[in-house]
């Protein structure tokens, strides 16, 4: 018997490139899972145009329209429960989430990040800074992780990684565009993928998917 659709967030504060990929894995069939919410923390991402052209609901929660960080994520808590999700994925938000929210959704938040974790993460660990400190480090290869959030940054289990070469020429700028376009775009709704089947569990803190050790 096929398995009722899974509720999906999307958390984005940027371009919404990765909530795209997941999109178009939808489309294809190859998630049981629907957006039914995009909860934005900038007003001006280019993720909430990408949501209204295919009108899904898309909301604003900017910490600068909120007496606190706290009132703000109460509001993304009310959203996230109003819209029934099952899982919230952090695709390039920016900022912490409060945890409170963790502990209404346990194992329920699942992040990527543009790096091969546990390197690279943590505070000051985003967006091209990532890939600057990875060349600055003389890395061979880098990927992104997709794991579950926790309380710390960039820390929590790891349900997945890829991998990408670094090339003797690459720049920052090249090597972020090899890591989303060949590893995020892929990774990440193949994990969404393997969520809404029921397929990753947890235990004694390690991540397993359909009975397989999947952090590598
Ligand atoms: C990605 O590199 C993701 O790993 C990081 O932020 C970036 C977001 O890109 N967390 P986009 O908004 O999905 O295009």
């Amino acid at each position: 018997m096929k398995k009722r659709k899974k509720n999906l967030a999307v958390l984005v504060s940027g371009g919404g490139s990765n909530m795209a990929s997941i999109l178009e894995s939808i489309d294809r069939g190859e998630i049981n899972g629907e957006v039914k919410v995009v909860i934005s923390s900038n007003a001006a991402a280019y993720a909430l145009t990408r949501a209204k052209e295919r009108n899904i609901p898309a909301y604003v929660c900017a910490l600068c329209d909120f007496e606190s960080r706290d009132a703000r994520d109460r509001e993304i808590l009310r959203l996230l429960q109003a819209y029934e999700a099952d899982y919230v994925l952090l695709a390039g938000y920016l900022g912490i989430v409060s945890p409170f929210i963790l502990e209404a959704y346990p194992y329920r938040l699942i992040n990527i990040h543009p790096a091969l974790l546990p390197k690279f993460g943590g505070k000051g660990f985003h967006g091209i800074h990532v890939h600057e400190a990875v060349l600055a480090a003389q890395e061979k290869e880098s990927g992104a992780t997709v794991h579950y959030v926790d309380n710390g940054i960039d820390r929590g289990a790891i349900i997945a990684q890829g991998r990408v070469p670094v090339l003797e020429n690459d720049t920052p700028a090249s090597l972020q565009a090899r890591v989303l376009e060949e590893v995020e775009h892929k990774l990440f709704p193949q994990v969404v993928g393997w969520l809404c089947d029921d397929k990753v569990r947890v235990e004694n803190g390690k991540v397993i998917v359909d009975g397989h050790d999947a952090a590598r």
